[in-house]
């Protein structure tokens, strides 16, 4: 379970997170929705250690998030993707999810400052072939990532995340761009990686998506909390019609 309490964040004054309060029930797809500047980017970055947050807490299965470096919340099993595509250029499918590991195995120990020679290490190989198999996207191993349609870029940083085998996998607007194949490609993969026991917590804009994937969701508003509930709750909350999806 991550347990958020009380969380704020202001910067100079502004305040982009107001006093946010909710969980995320273990094995669950639960979405955070609201739009451009919500506070969004900014709960995700609290949540994985990036910005400390200005009052409040976090917690993940009882554990205390807050106070804790990027990298040790990394060990806990929490991975993210980025609002925008960071994968590397000139490198396969393959070579990316390979990369990642290595940069997951290298915050573990000084040791690993010898692993640059390992990128290609039997286990990270295999688990490399099994998530691409998993997302249905082994034929492309061999591909330069970044000559890959966008949607499809944005899939393999999916794998990527899972090649750590997380248990719980923040995705910040992982949408966005999408066109409409994509984005039903899209929500079959949340649902996938679920499935592989990864608690899913999926940032979006766009209220469509989130509607057919997610057990719960979440609804923020200049920073503050203004809805939750399954989809069918939310969708008809006064609160949500009137400040977010229009009259
Ligand atoms: N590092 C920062 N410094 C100052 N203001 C920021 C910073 N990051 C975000 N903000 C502000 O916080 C608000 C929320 O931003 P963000 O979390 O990126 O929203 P969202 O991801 O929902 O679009 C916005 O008003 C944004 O300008
Ligand atoms: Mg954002």
């Amino acid at each position: 379970m991550l347990e958020v309490r009380g969380l704020s964040k202001e910067f100079h004054g502004v305040r982009a997170i107001d006093d946010v309060s909710f969980d995320v029930a273990p094995g669950s797809i639960t979405s955070l929705i609201g739009p451009n500047g919500a506070g969004k980017t900014t709960l995700i970055n609290m949540v994985t250690g990036v910005l400390a947050p200005t009052r409040g807490s976090i917690t993940l299965s009882g554990k205390p998030l807050t106070g804790r470096k990027p990298h040790q919340i990394a060990g806990l099993g929490v991975r993210r993707t980025f609002q925008t595509v960071r994968l590397f250029s000139g490198m396969s499918v393959c070579e990316n999810l390979l990369i990642g590991r290595m940069n997951e195995l290298m915050t573990r120990s000084k040791r690993s400052l010898f692993l640059p020679m390992k990128l290609g290490d039997a286990p990270g190989r295999r688990r490399a072939d099994e998530v691409l198999e998993i997302l249905g996207l082994a034929h492309l191993a061999n591909e330069i990532a970044t000559d890959l349609p966008y949607g499809t870029q944005r899939r393999v940083e999916i794998a990527r995340v899972l090649m750590g085998r997380p248990s719980f996998a923040l995705l910040d607007e992982p949408a966005a761009g999408m066109n409409e194949q994509e984005t039903e490609q899209l929500v079959h993969d949340v649902r996938r990686i679920r499935d592989e026991g990864v608690t899913v917590f999926l940032v979006e804009h766009d209220m469509s998506m989130v509607m057919s994937v997610s057990d719960k969701i979440v609804v923020l508003n200049f920073g503050q909390k203004i809805s939750e509930g399954t989809p069918a709750q939310v969708r008809s909350d006064p609160a949500v019609i009137k400040s977010y999806l229009g009259e």
